[in-house]
């Protein structure tokens, strides 16, 4: 961290937007003043921007924080928002989806024909007995079919809860169970780095394996046909959806539900072993979905070609692959595969061949194309790209000026977007055509949303200085709780700073001397690998709960590619040694990971120790685990309870 913050005071490169650009840009400077002027009054006209069936009159109750109600007595139909309206405005005909599979087959959906399956596959689970309130997992590959499913969920006034396909049977199983889900949508498998990826199988083991638990509320499995591997089935539960969509009546008229109608849940980590199902609900959370989408990608829906590369498993998916191009009737790429395959210049093949105007994706993404070198997107067009954006964790300014040189030909600009799951939108980033952009900074809150960086005591920091970062006033698509947990969403969130009613978003930050904001990664013990967020108790939970670990303790280590990567450090029950040689086991022990959560959770490193540095009450001692994984210099080791334990530690690591 001490290095970053070296770098910012010394980064004083500077992008105006080019007059060109700024000429034509969606966004203008006078949207901070008009927000200032009137914040309320600002978001209501961008959810004026949406179609409601009834009206609202109200804009926000915060007359119980942290539970914030926007536009409560208005009525909408998200799904309708963004696929009926498309139609009925005569432009049924654009594209959609610009979908591409791994293996390269193709298909272009418009928003007519989008509409017509939404309405089918709406028809369908209503006949499996889903009606408002009700929840369906959704666990399936990038393909077009994924997004029509969770529209068609939106559409009856259902709550969708997608589960990355990249999870584990047991992962899905803690999902499905945490929220209740009457029906699960999944496919036979996906396209992943040229092999079928199975997703039913897991869908069946995560419904079979129920232990002594209670009996799960799943009633029906919607199956999309993709990669065509042998699946199992079970008669009465499992409907095949080229079966039923096709079968069931195109007719679907869109009814309108409260703003405040819960829309989906989103698991994400948190620094207890348990994830932590995030809620979001209709009204506000598409009304700052649309307008960001709009103004920080600079959205002309006529003429860009949209690609962001996140997966629906993510808010990211759902905000700028679902919910926000779709709500604004953008054309988009959605591929399904890994960048890799077949070749390392995929995605700049994908970006020549459907011309995309904006890309938006990761900087542990752009990290991996720079070590790959730039001689493979050179040998593309990519001279249709005019902006280019970047989410997930901070981008180190090497990654920026190599995105903006070789990506946008120095000359897009880039905005760096930082956000949350909780946050459901962007809440932090330049505005394009707008803001002077600078290497590696996430820079200046969006107009209409209240952004600080504070001392302990929630007192304002001053810029030069550090600190944490809040959000000082509700937003419309802030999170409304974690689902079924009220008490764990004011102490995560709100405990911290309750005399200042700040939301604490659990990241380190900086104002540099203009006041704009850095981030420095996360203070709690939630870690970032590829953009990804995991939980360091949830992987400890998981390595002990194999029979050869008695203690494990998790930490994220820098990494040149992935941002953070996960490093466990495990001390072996005395019974398995006994019983077994410790050849291979840190291998069985990555895999074992691998099964429980998923592979992006696998650690990097294991390293079996003897021992683990802990408080005199126990607590363990992270921080220098953290040196010994970084190969420093290990900090100060006074508070231990055993100060010795450390120089043992690293020359066993050594
Ligand atoms: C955490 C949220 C937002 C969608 C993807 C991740 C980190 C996110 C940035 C950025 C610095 C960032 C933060 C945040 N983060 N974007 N532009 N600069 N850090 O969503 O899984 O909910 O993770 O990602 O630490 O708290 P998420």
């Amino acid at each position: 961290m001490s290095s970053q913050i070296d770098h910012l005071l010394t980064e004083n490169r500077r992008f105006a937007p080019s007059p060109e650009f700024a000429a034509d840009a969606v966004a203008t400077a006078d949207l901070y003043a008009q927000a200032d002027a009137d914040r309320e009054g600002f978001w209501a006209e961008q959810a004026r921007a949406l179609h409601w069936h009834t009206p609202f009159s109200q804009v926000l109750d915060w007359s119980n924080p942290p539970f914030a109600q926007w536009f409560a007595d208005g009525e909408l139909n998200v799904a309708y928002n963004c696929l009926d309206r498309h139609v009925e405005a005569g432009n049924g005909d654009r594209v959609a989806l610009l979908w591409e599979g791994e293996p390269g087959d193709e298909r272009r959906v418009t928003y007519a024909e989008l509409t017509d399956e939404v309405k089918r596959a709406a028809n369908v689970l209503r006949g499996l007995g889903v009606e408002a309130g009700d929840r369906v997992a959704i666990y399936m590959p990038m393909i077009p079919e994924a997004i029509a499913a969770m529209l068609a969920v939106a559409r009856l006034g259902a709550v969708h809860s997608v589960i990355f396909g990249g999870f584990s049977a047991d992962s899905l199983r803690t999902r499905i169970d945490d929220a209740g889900a009457k029906v699960v949508i999944t496919a036979d498998g996906g396209y992943r780095k040229g092999r079928v990826s199975p997703l039913k199988p897991a869908v069946d083991q995560a419904l079979a394996d129920r232990g002594a638990g209670p009996q799960g509320t799943v009633e029906h499995v919607l199956v999309v046909r993709r990669t065509e591997n042998e699946v199992g089935w079970t008669e009465g539960r499992d409907i095949w959806w080229h079966d039923a969509v096709p079968a069931a009546s195109g007719e679907h008229e869109a009814q309108a539900f409260p703003a405040e109608n819960p829309l989906f849940i989103l698991y994400t980590s948190g620094t207890t072993g348990k994830p932590k199902g995030i809620l979001h609900t209709s009204g506000g959370y598409l009304t700052q979905a649309t307008f960001t989408n709009k103004v920080v990608h600079d959205l002309h829906p006529e003429t860009d070609v949209f690609w962001c590369t996140a997966d629906i498993g993510w808010i990211t998916g759902h905000s700028y692959v679902t919910y926000g191009p779709l709500s604004n009737g953008a054309t988009q790429v959605l591929y399904e595969g890994t960048p890799e395959t077949p070749h390392p210049g995929r995605w700049w093949e994908l970006v020549e061949k459907y011309g995309v105007t904006v890309l938006y994706t990761a900087p542990t993404a752009i990290r991996s194309f720079m070590k790959l070198g730039r001689q493979i997107p050179q040998q593309f067009d990519l001279s249709s790209i005019r902006l280019l954006g970047s989410v997930g964790e901070p981008i180190n300014p090497e990654a920026w000026m190599w995105y903006r040189e070789i990506i946008g030909a120095d000359a897009a600009p880039i905005v760096d977007t930082w956000w949350q799951t909780e946050t459901g939108s962007i809440m932090v980033s330049a505005l394009p055509g707008v803001t002077e952009t600078k290497p590696g900074s996430a820079q200046v809150p969006l107009p209409g949303i209240g952004v600080d960086v504070v001392d302990d005591q929630g007192e304002h920091v001053g810029n030069g200085n550090g600190g944490l970062l809040v959000l000082t006033q509700p937003w419309p698509s802030m999170l409304r709780g974690i689902w079924g947990d009220p008490e764990r969403f004011v102490e995560t969130y709100w405990e911290k700073f309750q005399n200042k009613g700040y939301y604490f978003a659990g990241d380190g930050a900086r104002l540099d001397e203009d006041g704009d904001v850095w981030f420095l990664g996360r203070v709690d013990d939630v870690m970032n690998v590829s953009g990804h967020r995991l939980s360091t108790t949830e992987i400890e939970s998981a390595l002990v709960g194999n029979e050869a670990v008695a203690e494990a303790a998790v930490v994220g280590a820098s990494d040149e590619t992935t941002g953070q990567a996960v490093v466990a450090f495990v001390i072996v029950k005395q019974s398995y040694l006994s019983a077994h040689e410790p050849e291979g086991l840190a291998d069985a022990l990555r895999k074992w990971v691998g099964e429980q959560i998923g592979p992006i959770a696998r650690p990097r490193d294991i390293y079996i120790v003897g021992e683990l540095p802990k408080t005199r009450s126990g607590k363990i001692m992270r921080r220098l685990l953290r040196d010994v994984a970084e190969g420093r210099e290990v900090g100060d080791t006074t508070t231990l309870a055993d100060t010795a334990v450390m120089s043992v530690i690293s020359a066993q690591v050594k």
